[in-house]
């Protein structure tokens, strides 16, 4: 069983939000004429979900957790899923326009090796990752409650720098970042819920003691009435180009 298998059941309740780079992707859609996108690590599928009003190509949505694809297919989208591995991708040399991996770089052993099945099929066209910056990594809001959040996740995400170095190492040209800062309410009874539920893949990885003291923590500060606290929560979208 894939570590995805065991949060697709509650997997959209929290992490359904609106996404800050989705207009990026519909302008790489449209400015480069893209017929074909290959989705990989899709999930649930709510990148295609979203993009659906606004684009009518052909998206493929890849991942290797049945049970995930299961919660895509029910969305009735109109879509292709494929259960497979993205490091053995299986269609033809030149099949896509365009690929997107909405935060899946932090769960491959090999990025490399991705990326050159990732070359392999994509015809002239574009990539497009979606990950946490380092230094949002550094900072996270959630670490003053669980004091190895910060630490198992820089280990985990790859540097911004070091995603586009391999890019470049494959092709790819006119390699660029793109940050996204999102403001958020903190500390309100929702969050804690979502907490709760683990919907960050970090929060499976801390000892269990740990991520008990933190959610007591959090929740002796809700009921103090710390509410309603904002919090900025960023991302980047790394983007390249390739002949
Ligand atoms: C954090 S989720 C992101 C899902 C979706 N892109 C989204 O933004 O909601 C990462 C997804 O990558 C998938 N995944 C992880 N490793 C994979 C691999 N080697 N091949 C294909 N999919 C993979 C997982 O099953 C999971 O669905």
């Amino acid at each position: 069983m894939h570590l995805f298998d065991e949060c697709a059941e509650n997997y959209d309740q929290f992490r359904r939000g609106s996404a800050p780079y989705l207009f990026s992707i519909v302008s790489l859609l449209k400015k480069h004429n893209t017929v074909s996108l290959l989705d990989i690590g899709c999930g649930t599928g709510n990148l295609f979900y979203q993009l659906s009003h606004h684009w009518h190509g052909k998206y493929i949505g890849l991942d290797i957790s049945e049970k995930m694809l299961r919660k895509a297919q029910e969305k009735q989208v109109p879509a292709h899923w494929i259960c497979a591995d993205v490091r053995n991708i299986p269609s033809y040399n030149n099949s896509f326009d365009g690929i997107t991996g909405i935060y899946i770089l932090h769960l491959l052993e090999n990025i490399p090796e991705v990326l050159k099945e990732c070359r392999r099929v994509l015809k002239r066209g574009w990539i497009a990752f979606v990950s946490a910056p380092h230094h949002f990594i550094t900072n996270h809001p959630l670490n003053q409650y669980f004091p190895s959040f910060s630490e198992i996740d820089a280990r985990r995400f790859p540097k911004e720098q070091d995603i586009i170095e391999m890019l470049l190492n494959e092709s790819f040209y006119n390699v660029h970042c793109e940050y996204y800062i999102l403001v958020r309410d903190w500390l309100s009874e929702e969050y804690l819920q979502k907490i709760e539920s683990k919907f960050i893949s970090t929060l499976r990885l801390l000892p269990q003691n740990e991520f008990e003291k933190g959610l007591t923590k959090m929740r002796e500060e809700l009921s103090k009435g710390m509410t309603n606290k904002l919090i900025p929560w960023e991302s980047v979208l790394i983007i390249g180009f390739c002949n």
